[in-house]
């Protein structure tokens, strides 16, 4: 069978993850405290209805105030306090992204794409609801996220706002995200290299994570070099986070990561794992995040806590 791990990959690791667990326990901590104020922020910006399309705006709220994790916020955050910008800016373009992301996993659970029944914890918005009313929950979840961008609370200056669509919008379409979840279906069953797999997983994480790390430049006015650096930080980072998604689904818990585990195997699907095998795709996510950290080196202390978030991408159990 294509793409099912190699027995011939030796299963051991150099990596030390005693010293990786040490340096990611703050920022699972902080996730956690950051978590009610993301909720919060969602709450106030995700519509409510008592009209005949409430069923919509259910379906919004019923995935979007789930248990995700909010990691992609947070590292909107994190990039944000490196140029001191006020927290309802940084908020807002974080739930924009949060907002695509959300509409993204909706539309991945849905038959025709993974087929998955349970997502944060709980069934997956099409089991919640129905198929129409997910792909509907998605679509306006995408277009909120660009309303909320574009509303004048993000930044005074409609330049840094239109920096923040443009840079959103490149990311989740055909050339990002969207395109990646392409590449991710048609690669299904197929004998591809580790190459266009890390193109495939660059496209459909990596990309929403660089406009997360790229979004606290932009709207902290830095100049090109801190916003590109950050750019092509955020896309290592997103394809390390993909890599340790791809090996959740092999060693996870059910219950920690709130979703079915052993489903890529199961589906033909193309992952580090099935082209390296557990340890390969373990010290493949650790040489990408070290290449990402590498990227930080301009910015000195001031990206300290930037580090920490991706020692919590390797360490991560959920
Ligand atoms: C899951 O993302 C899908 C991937 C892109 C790997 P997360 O692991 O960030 O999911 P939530 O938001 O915490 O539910
Ligand atoms: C999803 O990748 C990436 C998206 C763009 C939604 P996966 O299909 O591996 O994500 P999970 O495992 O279902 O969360
Ligand atoms: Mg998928
Ligand atoms: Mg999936
Ligand atoms: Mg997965």
């Amino acid at each position: 069978m294509t793409n099912a791990p190699s027995a011939a990959v030796a299963d051991t690791t150099s990596i030390d993850m005693d010293a990786v667990n040490q340096s990611a326990a703050p920022v699972k901590d902080a996730l956690t405290g950051f978590a009610e104020t993301m909720t919060a922020t969602l709450e106030s910006l995700l519509p409510q209805s008592d009209g005949p399309e409430s069923k919509l705006f259910e379906a919004m709220r019923y995935s979007a105030l789930g248990s995700g994790k909010f990691l992609r916020p947070y590292i909107v955050r994190t990039a944000a306090l490196m140029f001191d910008v006020p927290e309802e800016r940084y908020l807002r373009a974080g739930a924009a992204v949060e907002m695509v992301h959300t509409y993204s996993l909706i539309h991945d659970d849905l038959p025709a794409m993974d087929d998955d029944d349970m997502r944060r914890g709980q069934p997956s918005c099409h089991i919640a609801f129905d198929e129409a009313t997910a792909i509907l929950a998605g679509d306006s979840l995408l277009t909120l996220s660009f309303e909320v961008l574009a509303g004048i609370k993000t930044h005074p200056d409609p330049q840094v706002r239109s920096d923040l669509v443009l840079t959103l919008a490149a990311r989740s379409g055909g050339a990002g995200m969207v395109g990646g979840q392409m590449i991710d279906l048609e690669s299904e069953h197929t004998a591809v290299d580790a190459a266009l797999i890390a193109r495939l997983e660059t496209m459909k994480t990596g990309a929403l994570i660089s406009y997360s790390s790229a979004a606290g430049a932009i709207l902290g006015q830095a100049g090109a070099d801190a916003i590109k650096t950050l750019e092509t930080f955020g896309f290592e980072l997103g394809l390390a986070f993909q890599i340790t998604d791809d090996l959740l689904d092999v060693e996870g818990d059910e219950d920690d990561v709130g979703k079915k585990v052993g489903k890529d195997a199961e589906a033909g699907k193309a992952t580090f794992v099935s082209a390296l095998g557990v340890a390969g795709a373990r010290d493949e996510a650790r040489r990408v995040t070290d290449s990402a950290l590498a990227r930080l080196d301009m910015f000195g202390a001031r990206a300290d806590e930037l580090r920490s978030v991706a020692e919590f991408v390797l360490a991560r159990n959920n």
